[in-house]
């Protein structure tokens, strides 16, 4: 069986918390995070991370290179799309992402896929309804429940590699890494000059290879993230696919670690590379490090992301096996203009006539990892993960997000977003496009 057949769906972010009023210097940081995570500093005696400047590196040259100003002016408010309690509810014992509205909605909707699936008898289909009602509880219970994280690990935690929490140092990123977003901000950078500083994993699927941060860094990052896995501290899931890893934002580790280097390094980059998926327009991201180890996750169905962009980084330790495998692109008009109303099999917005032939499944190309290096794809490029085989396997994920494309259409349910104001970045919608964008250079 075609791998990427099974569990092809989405990849989503568990979400944050009610809004509340911000004053946070930083884009999206609410101001009671900011002061937790000044908080920690103080506990820890670090000095608290400092605003980085604009965004822009590079000044805009004609219509594709007109670049958000992500941190200018006021604190920007980030939404969700209200869609995360009722799409998109991943079944892993069925390999399915389904829609979820109720009991009738499911038999309508799913009956035929699920009981082709194993779900036959009554007590099957009672003990998934229970499921989904507890996830759908479950989503609704993430923001509260993730703020509390946030503000206890601020209180209380005490990391092994407190430098790790310092602003993010050249020094951290790989030499090749560094030139290649240098020549990203001068003055005349093209892409194919750009093409020249990094690996073309495909040209036809766009997705390309660079080293990103020293070994020394990710051994650092190692040691840190595992001494808060050993700790008592309560921990997140990373997404709703994957079960094990660690929210960056819940450890502190957004403003110093994330945000510059989405900011600094990866605007520039993806703008060349990717100018019509909002690459020069990022303003918000979600990043988590997922861990593969026997026992616990080992591999994961295929899916898209919840964002424009993705770089996933491995950070280590020593493995075998886990190779990503890219298949074609997500595309809006796969999805299903007629809406919950008509449903789905695979996940809700996929035409089933697309699923019958799921081409863009066919052929996958694999990519095999390698320490420090990251592999950059558009969010809805499909794929996902082949089993460990031995050892573990953590990345750094992070998805980057323009609000200029999502506001138009959210990818989770391939509507015009229903926006619900959120903590932090939420799911990166805002209520407002940013100034400085043209629409007319969006595809
Ligand atoms: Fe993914």
């Amino acid at each position: 069986m075609n791998p990427g057949l099974v569990g092809w769906g989405h990849c989503e972010a568990e979400r944050e918390g009610p809004t509340a009023t911000r004053s946070s210097p930083f884009p999206g940081a609410e101001s009671s995070s900011f002061s937790a995570l000044g908080n920690l500093h103080r506990t820890l005696g670090r000095p608290t991370p400092r605003a980085y400047p604009e965004v822009p590196l590079r000044k805009p040259r004609g219509r594709a290179r007109r670049f958000t100003m992500a941190t200018a002016g006021a604190p920007r408010r980030f939404c969700r799309c209200a869609c995360f309690c009722s799409e998109n509810l991943y079944v892993a014992r069925y390999g399915l992402h389904v829609r979820f509205r109720g009991e009738q909605q499911l038999r309508r909707d799913y009956g035929p896929i699920l009981r082709s699936r194993g779900c036959v008898g009554p007590e099957d289909f009672q003990q998934l309804l229970e499921e989904l009602e507890q996830e759908v509880e479950r989503r609704q219970r993430l923001g509260q429940e993730s703020a509390a994280r946030k503000a206890l690990i601020a209180s209380s935690y005490h990391p092994a590699r407190p430098e790790i929490y310092s602003s993010l140092q050249d020094v951290a990123l790989a030499p090749g890494f560094l030139a290649a977003a240098e020549y990203s901000t001068v003055p005349g950078a093209d892409l194919q000059g750009l093409l020249q500083r990094l690996e073309t994993v495909s040209e036809e699927k766009r997705i390309y290879r660079l080293p990103v941060f020293t070994a020394r860094f990710c051994q650092a990052l190692l040691e840190e993230l595992e001494h808060f896995e050993r700790s008592d501290m309560p921990k997140g899931r990373p997404n709703t696919m994957n079960n094990y890893g660690v929210l960056l934002h819940e450890l502190g580790l957004d403003e110093p670690l994330v945000t510059p280097l989405r900011e600094r390094f990866l605007q520039p980059l993806m703008a060349l590379l990717y100018p019509d998926c909002g690459g020069g327009w990022l303003d918000s991201h979600r990043a988590f490090v997922v861990k593969y180890a026997p026992g616990q996750d080992r591999e994961l169905g295929c899916h898209y992301d919840n964002a424009e962009l993705t770089i996933n980084v491995a950070l280590g330790k020593a493995f075998t096996g886990g190779a990503l495998y890219f298949g074609g692109l997500f595309q809006v008009s796969m999805c299903d203009p007629r809406g919950s109303a008509s449903g789905s099999w695979e996940c809700p917005g996929l035409s089933p006539a697309v699923l019958q032939a799921p081409s863009a499944l066919a052929k996958p190309l694999e990519v095999e990892h390698v320490v420090g290096q990251g592999i950059l794809h558009r969010g809805g490029q499909l794929h996902g993960a082949r089993p460990l085989v031995t050892g573990e396997r953590w990345n750094l994920v992070v998805w980057l997000r323009a609000s200029a494309v999502r506001n138009r259409l959210c990818p989770m349910c391939c509507r015009k977003p229903d926006l619900v104001d959120d903590e932090g970045f939420g799911d990166g919608f805002t209520r407002e496009e940013p100034t400085t964008v043209d629409l007319c250079a969006l595809t």
